[in-house]
Formats: C-alpha cells, structure tokens, sequence
C-alpha cells in the first residue's frame, strides 16, 4: 500500500432499492473518502441514506452505480471470498445495541471475530484490548452482568480485535446517556490515534461533532455539505 492511498474511497455511489413497483434511489451519487487516522462523522435526517451509505462502505452491501475502492483497491470485482476475508481484517464494525453474544463472557466476545485465527496471541490481545478500554476487572463478565457502556466498550474492543483499519459505527452513543455517550467517544478517539484507523461514524448525538475531524452532512441522499 502507497501512503497516498485513501483507506476508503467512493465516488459517485448510487443505491437503488425496489420496493414493489417502487424504486427508492436512497444514494444519489456520492463521493466520500476518509484516511488513516481520521474520524469522519456523517449526519442528516432520518430516512436521508446514513445506514445505507455505512453499509456500502462495509461491504455488507453493493452499489447499484459507482466506485468503492478499499486501499485503493475496487471491492466491485472481489469475489465473495475476497469479500469476507476483506471484511473480517480490514473493518471493525460498531452498533447501535451493542450485538454482543449473551452467553459470552467479555473476553470471548472480544475474541470472537478473530476465531478463525490460529495465532495463539489471541486471548492476550482480547484481554489487552478491554483493558486499555477500562475494563480489566470485567474480563469474564456476561453482557447481562455490564452497564450500557461497558457493552458499548467490548463492542469497541471487539471491533478492534483483528487489527482493522477501518472502524463503522452506526449510532454507537445511541442507547447511552450522554455522560457514558461522551466516555465512549473520548475511548473512540482515543484508540483511533494510537492504531490509526479510519473511523466512519453516523449519529445524531450533536457530542460527537466535537470528537470528529470532519463532518459530512447527507440530506435525501446526497451530501449537502461538508465542513472541516
Ligand atoms: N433494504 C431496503 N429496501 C428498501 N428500501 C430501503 C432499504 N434500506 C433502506 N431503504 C430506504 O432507503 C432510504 C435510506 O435508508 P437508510 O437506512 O440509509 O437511512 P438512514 O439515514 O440511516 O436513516 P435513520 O437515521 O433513520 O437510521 C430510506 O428511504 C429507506 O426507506
Ligand atoms: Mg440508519
């Protein structure tokens, strides 16, 4: 990889959904890039393409029209393998509600995406992860047994478990007070310096402009405006 590549870049996406005889155009030609290190936030109204535009960025879904390239790379001619393997160690992904399996202990749920993986150091990475997340003495608790941001701090351990160098994360204050809102972002921001990853984060959480090294606002979609 040239230092000159974006980690992610689209250019002129167009998703089209049919719905019956309906066809919704939920992205109307977007360009978007984000860099190592950087933290880009994307808001606009609800219904506006947010979900849709992170989706494609995360290879979960393709693009009716346009260009996604990963590392300079186009993700439209990886075969589906390419795609999961790209998938599971090059991008971490963030919810919402956490998606944390409730029969897993924290560490296990850290370790999870890494399961295929032989290598033995694993368990220490899952382990050092929820530690610098603050989390040392919860190593073997279920979800059940954590508070709504602890989770959201596994699920940020666990989005970093093989070493990605994007992170997606689609409302992760959503379900959190804005107090416990806030210490997750101050941990985002945190973990995106000292491992350099892009981070792609969709909110409505007005905190996190704060954190964000750049904002670009979707309206019916289209990006509106950007703003540095
Ligand atoms: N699988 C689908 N099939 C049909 N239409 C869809 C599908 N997914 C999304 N849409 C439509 O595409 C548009 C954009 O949806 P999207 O989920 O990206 O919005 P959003 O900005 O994330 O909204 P919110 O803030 O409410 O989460 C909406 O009109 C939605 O109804
Ligand atoms: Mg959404």
């Amino acid at each position: 990889m040239t230092s000159n590549e974006r980690v992610i870049e689209l250019e002129g996406v167009i998703k089209r959904y049919r719905n019956g005889d309906e066809i919704i155009e939920a992205l109307k030609g977007v360009d978007f890039s984000a860099d190592h290190g950087e933290m880009v936030t994307v808001i606009g109204p609800s219904g506006s393409g947010k979900s849709t535009l992170l989706n494609i960025i995360g290879l979960l879904d393709t693009p009716t029209e346009g260009s996604v390239r990963h590392h300079g790379k186009e993700v439209s001619v990886f075969t589906e393998d390419k795609l999961t393997e790209e998938r599971r160690s090059s991008i971490g992904f963030v919810f919402q509600s956490f998606h944390l399996l409730p029969m897993l202990t924290a560490t296990e749920n850290v370790e999870l995406p890494s399961m295929w993986d032989t290598s033995v150091d694993r368990h220490d990475r899952a382990i050092e992860l929820l530690s610098r997340v603050g989390l040392s003495d919860r190593l073997d608790h279920t979800p059940d047994r954590l508070s709504g941001g602890q989770k959201q701090r596994v699920a940020i351990a666990r989005a970093l478990i093989n070493q990605p160098d994007i992170v997606l994360a689609d409302e992760p204050t959503g379900n959190l007070d804005q107090d416990t809102g806030r210490t997750i972002l101050e941990e985002l921001t945190r973990l995106k310096d000292e491992e350099n990853v892009a981070i792609v984060a969709v909110t409505h959480d007005n905190q996190m402009l704060e954190f964000t090294d750049r904002v670009v606002r979707i309206v019916d979609g289209e990006v509106r405006d950007r703003k540095t």
